[in-house]
């Protein structure tokens, strides 16, 4: 079924529904379209999830979508304000939770209120987290712009602001109330932000479907040109994968840990480069060495281990570690890994192309000979 308003807009009454087995965990909906901003203020104003709205924004994407979605909710009376905070990963921190906090103070927002998301990752995770604290706690809405928001940190409910000490070191498991995904977004997303999603949607192939992931490896070009319908059909199963695994295990007490694939050494060469290398990079190059240490240590076949890298470079995404990172430096930093166990760390590993496991058995010297052979 479809809702559609002025021309062009169109939007999946509810694309994908996230109900939690524990019960406890309210269930939402998650919506995708192209072009529905004002589609969403009217969705929004429907939902009467609450009695006014703070558009939380950043400086990139405000003046892009922020006036459709804002006048959308203004022309049907709904109480909105607006905060716009500068746009980067450095406003993920606790000063912004200060500021942002006071201004919904001294708008007078209190438990009846709703803060809507509007931006990529930083802008959902700190709005998350907001709303988690914020008088013990308001609901939220997602309405993710970046693909990596799209695909990934809008749905699952994860929030989280950065400390001096590392990445989302202070956070909190808080669902949204709904998510909407306008595709029309994407198009004004640098091209470095998109492959950042690129590597979340590769991900999810490799974790959790061969099909997934041959479907990917046909339609390279696809999303390389960002051909609309394919890419809805790759976002709307990405968020299904998602969504299924987070459903079982919200808290990631086990199988949630699976989304994590490159992403415990992507963490380390983000850090390391002082957050110069581009997150998908990262986990591009996390994933590859995974699926090095796998085929080494688990019987990863090498048309497994072949199809990975290939389409991983195919996407344009780094397949090497820059010469110039320190191999110490990155095994120091993998030590932080705040999903470490003990002084054991975990990686998500593989058996085949949708078969992955989690092991902390992976030697470091292996880690270290993976690292250099990456460099060349
Ligand atoms: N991005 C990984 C997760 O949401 O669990």
């Amino acid at each position: 079924m479809s809702l559609t308003g002025k021309k062009n807009q169109s939007i999946s009454q509810s694309a994908l529904s996230v109900r939690f087995h524990d019960k406890q965990s309210k269930s939402y909906e998650i919506f995708i379209g192209y072009d529905i901003l004002e589609l969403i203020a009217k969705m929004i104003a429907n939902s009467e999830i609450a009695s006014s709205y703070v558009i939380i924004s950043d400086d990139n994407v405000w003046p892009l979508y922020g006036k459709q979605l804002l006048e959308g909710l203004q022309c049907l009376s709904i109480n909105s304000n607006v905060i716009i905070f500068p746009a980067g990963e450095t406003s993920k921190k606790l000063q912004s939770v200060i500021e942002i906090s006071d201004k919904l103070c001294d708008f007078g927002i209190d438990r009846h209120s709703c803060l809507i998301a509007l931006g990529g990752g930083v802008v959902g995770d700190l709005t998350g987290f907001i709303a988690s604290v914020y008088m013990r706690g308001i609901p939220y809405i997602q309405v993710p712009t970046s693909l990596l928001a799209q695909v990934d940190s809008s749905v699952g409910g994860k929030t989280a602001i950065d400390l001096p000490q590392g990445k989302n070191l202070l956070g909190s498991f808080w669902q949204p109330s709904s998510v909407f995904i306008d595709m029309k977004c994407l198009e004004t997303l640098p091209s470095c932000e998109y492959q950042n999603g690129l590597a979340e949607v590769i991900k999810y192939g490799i974790i959790k479907s061969e099909a997934f992931f041959q479907k990917l490896e046909d339609g390279v070009d696809k999303l390389r040109f960002q051909n609309r319908e394919y890419l809805e059909e790759i976002i709307l199963t990405s968020c299904r994968i998602k969504k299924d695994i987070v459903e079982i295990d919200e808290k990631e007490t086990s199988r949630r840990r699976i989304l994590n694939l490159g992403h415990t050494l992507g963490h380390a060469l983000e850090s390391t480069s002082g957050y110069t290398i581009s997150h998908g990079n990262a986990i591009a190059i996390g994933m590859i060495a995974i699926t090095r240490i796998s085929e080494k240590l688990f019987s990863l076949s090498q048309k497994d281990r072949n199809r990975i890298e290939n389409i991983i470079s195919s996407l344009g995404l780094a397949t090497k570690i820059p010469e110039d990172y320190s191999t110490d430096e990155i095994l120091s930093a993998l030590q932080k890994d705040k999903k470490k166990a003990g002084k054991k760390i975990n990686f998500v590993l593989l058996k085949k192309i949708g078969s992955p496991f989690v092991s902390d058995d992976v030697p470091t010297d292996l880690l270290r000979y993976t690292i250099e052979e990456m460099k060349k």
